[in-house]
């Protein structure tokens, strides 16, 4: 996810039980042209994650799909994002729109590359031409394709459609959309015939919902507290103490369904230093688990008389 899946984040994921991950997308020409100013999206002691990248010209993203291939568990390109100013250049969703350069970017990104190249794709642009697109990919050689089951044009409207039969075309497969609780992920699998799943907003809710799904167990209040201040450690870590905004957004799900989230959240938000933030999360999570202590006490002292 842009702007969500870090180093920092991924790792968090990967502690949780993701088998894998993404990074964001990340456009092909800065690569090519800038690469430090996307230096820092590439995986760094992460054994398997993909590099997403996005754009329009089959030679620049061949081109960069080179430069990031050392640092990358698999090339994947961006043919389902429908954020305005990606569709506009042509690249993203607006892929969907136009199979030929499509097939034309797969072919020159597998001939630049020794990894797996897999494309990110959805139903179709407007309608669904899923069987279609996903011919292309095969066509041009792409190694495996992820499934969002939205058309381009609904962006994140509807439900997801995940009876996309997708077991009938031989490559490696993931369904996309709408996971946000373990049973939902084995429903979309089965429902799919993909080989795996993929989350996104559900993993920003509830980042351990991959424990959820691999180890069967919801993680206990502590466990999620210690891996809230890891996380934010590790975000200093990679990216500096100024980077600490970036934890703001992690805030709501880490908090997710607990009493007095909402007061915790808007003061969480007005914090810049990491030694402001570090003690609120200590505070917050204390005071919840006395609160509840507490409350257990009374359920037994009430019981007893
Ligand atoms: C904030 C945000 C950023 C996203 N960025 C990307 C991206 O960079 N590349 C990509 O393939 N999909 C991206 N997506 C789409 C997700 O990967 C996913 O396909 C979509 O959100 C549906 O899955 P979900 O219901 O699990 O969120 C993004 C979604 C969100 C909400």
């Amino acid at each position: 996810m842009a702007g969500i899946t870090n180093r920092a984040f991924r790792k968090i994921c990967t502690f949780w039980g993701a088998q894998f991950s993404f990074t964001e997308m990340i456009s092909a020409e800065s690569v090519v042209r800038n690469f430090k100013t996307v230096q820092r999206m590439l995986p760094k002691d992460e054994p398997n994650v993909a590099v997403q990248l996005f754009g329009n010209d089959p030679k620049t993203l061949a081109q960069a799909a080179k430069i990031v291939e050392p640092y990358a568990a698999w090339i994947d390109i961006n043919a389902a994002c429908p954020v305005k100013k990606v569709i506009k250049k042509n690249s993203g969703g607006a892929l969907l729109n136009d199979l030929e350069r499509l097939e034309k970017i797969i072919g020159s990104v597998k001939s630049s590359v020794q990894k797996p190249v897999t494309v990110k794709i959805r139903i179709g642009f407007e309608k669904n031409i899923l069987d279609q697109i996903v011919h292309s990919c095969i066509k041009a050689g792409a190694d495996g394709i992820e499934v969002h089951g939205r058309t381009v044009v609904q962006k994140y409207s509807g439900k997801a459609f995940w009876d996309l039969k997708l077991s009938q075309y031989g490559i490696s497969t993931a369904v996309s959309g709408d996971i946000f609780e373990a049973e939902d992920f084995h429903k979309a699998l089965e429902m799919s015939g993909a080989n795996s799943a993929l989350i996104a907003r559900g993993a920003l809710r509830k980042p351990w919902i991959f424990a959820q799904i691999t180890q069967k167990r919801t993680p206990k209040i502590t466990e999620i507290k210690e891996t809230f201040t890891k996380h934010l450690k590790m975000q200093i870590e990679d990216e500096g103490e100024r980077s600490i905004y970036k934890m703001r957004q992690f805030v709501a799900g880490y908090t997710h369904g607990m009493r007095g989230a909402r007061e915790f959240r808007e003061k969480f938000m007005k914090l810049n230093k990491p030694e402001d933030m570090e003690k609120a999360i200590e505070e917050f999570f204390n005071s919840f688990l006395m609160n509840e202590c507490n409350n257990k006490i009374v359920e037994w002292i009430e019981e007893q008389s």
